[in-house]
Formats: structure tokens, C-alpha cells, sequence
């Protein structure tokens, strides 16, 4: 795996805070992230026998979801380059001994997968921590069976000027003291200038336009503070020549 330097920053970040991390997690989010999570799943649409995909899976919350919505006969792959976030994922899949659950160490800019692999997906506050958003929205593409689809969540900048100030706010008041007590400050304070870089919804739409999926929608949830990306990759690619030849057969 060849990093660029940002991107081995963020690999050392992430595994230096796996111990914290699903604690931390649940304190800043007031235990809502395992409700978005959940919506999240749903949204993949997977079913039973399903190979699922997770990326940027650090300790398995999206992953372990989406394995048991599964069930067995089917299998989720999680994928991420911190190995520290890894290790917590394998040992909380121990719980479920009768589920299929791969952990891959891995960067998602350069999916190790052949095309056309995976049934459905799901990623959680990845996007916004990859170091080139486009590449990654076409690999997820690649590996995608046609007709899956995926879904992404993240933060999002509300378009309501009161709820984007809640937002920076709640960021610079909550989150970073909450992280002070973890003692990792400056390795929470990176969210707010994060977030403030992160494509809107309507630009992840383009984005993933942009990548081949043939139908993609954001979801504002939260007031708008959070967002999830639902991407389906088209059985058949929406072609202006396809849609001609359809009209000519039909
Ligand atoms: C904010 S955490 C999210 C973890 C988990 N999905 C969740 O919702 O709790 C972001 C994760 O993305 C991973 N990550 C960032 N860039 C990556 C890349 N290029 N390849 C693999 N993992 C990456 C980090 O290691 C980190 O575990």
C-alpha cells in the first residue's frame, strides 16, 4: 500500500485513537451515530446471502450492522488502513461466530477486489477522510455488482445559517472538550475543517454522477448535520445511445 503523506497521517491518526474511538464515538454523538448507522444499512438495501462491502470500516459499527442484516450464507468485508481500528473490529465480530466477517487492511482508493464483486455497501464518516473523494466513489463503482447500491454517511453542512452555527458550535464545544478528556485535542479538532471542506449533498450527487452511478440522491438527516449518500450502480449504464436503441427496439 503506497501512501501519499496526507493520507499516512490520517492512517496513524485513526490507529493511534482505536482504543478511544467507539467511546468517544458515543459520547459526541449522544449515542445517536448507532441510529444513523442503522439508517444507513437500510438504505444499502441488503439481503439475505448478500456479499456486503464496508469501507473505511475502522472498529465495525457500519460492518457488523450490515453482517447481520445479512445473516448467514452471506458475508460482509470490512476495508481500512488503520490496523489498530482493525484489530477492535475482529474482536467485536467474535460476538458472532455464526456471521461472515473479513477484515481487510487495506486503502479503499485501490480497492484489492476484482469488478463486480460486492451486492451492496455501506461507509461511515470515510468520504470526507479519504484524500481523493472521486477515486474512491469510482472504485466503490467498480466493485459493485450492477444493480447494487450503496450508501455513505456523513457530516453535512446545513444550509439553515442558525443550524450551520449550532453546528460549528456544537463542533468547537462539545466534540473538542469531549475529546480533551480523552486527551486527544488536536486529533478531534481536524472535524470542523473537515466538514467545512466536505462536498455538499447536492456536489456528492455530481460526484457520484461523475464516478458512473446511474441514479445517485442525498439525504439530509439530522436537521441537515448529517448526510446520507444512496448511489445505485445501473444495471445498465443510463447511455444517451442505450436510450436510443431501447426506443428503436421497442
Ligand atoms: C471517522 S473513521 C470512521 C470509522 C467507521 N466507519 C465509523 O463509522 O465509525 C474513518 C476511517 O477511515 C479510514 N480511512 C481513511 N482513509 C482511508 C483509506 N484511504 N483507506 C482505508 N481506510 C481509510 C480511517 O483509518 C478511519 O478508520
Amino acid at each position: 500500500m503506497t501512501l501519499n503523506v496526507r493520507a499516512a497521517e490520517i492512517k496513524v491518526l485513526f490507529h493511534r485513537i482505536a482504543p478511544v474511538y467507539d467511546a468517544l464515538n458515543n459520547r459526541i454523538s449522544l449515542g445517536q451515530h448507532g441510529i444513523w448507522k442503522l439508517m444507513t444499512v437500510k438504505w444499502a438495501e441488503p439481503k439475505p446471502e448478500d456479499l456486503g462491502l464496508d469501507l473505511c470500516c475502522g472498529s465495525g459499527d457500519l460492518a457488523l450492522l450490515l453482517g447481520r442484516k445479512i445473516g448467514t450464507g452471506g458475508g460482509v468485508i470490512g476495508v481500512d488502513f488503520a490496523a489498530g481500528q482493525l484489530a477492535i473490529a475482529r474482536t467485536r465480530a467474535n460476538k458472532y461466530p455464526w456471521l461472515d466477517f473479513n477484515w481487510i487492511e487495506g486503502d479503499v482508493l485501490d480497492l484489492p477486489f476484482p469488478d463486480n464483486h460486492f451486492d451492496c455497501a455501506t461507509m461511515g464518516y470515510g468520504l470526507r477522510n479519504v484524500t481523493d473523494i472521486p477515486r474512491c466513489l469510482r472504485e466503490l463503482y467498480r466493485v459493485l455488482k450492477p444493480g447494487a447500491k450503496a450508501a455513505i454517511l456523513d457530516f453535512h453542512r446545513p444550509s439553515n445559517p442558525a443550524l450551520r452555527r449550532f453546528q460549528q458550535w456544537y463542533l468547537d464545544k462539545v466534540v473538542v472538550p469531549a475529546a480533551r478528556s480523552f486527551n486527544l485535542t488536536s486529533e478531534y479538532a481536524y472535524i470542523a475543517p473537515s466538514v467545512e471542506r466536505f462536498p455538499t449533498g447536492s456536489e456528492q450527487v455530481k460526484l457520484a454522477q461523475s464516478a458512473g452511478f446511474g441514479a445517485a440522491t442525498h439525504y439530509p438527516i439530522v436537521n441537515g448535520m448529517m448526510g446520507v449518500l444512496v448511489v445505485t450502480k445501473l444495471s445498465r449504464p443510463r447511455h444517451p445511445r442505450w436510450r436510443g436503441q431501447r426506443r428503436k427496439e421497442g
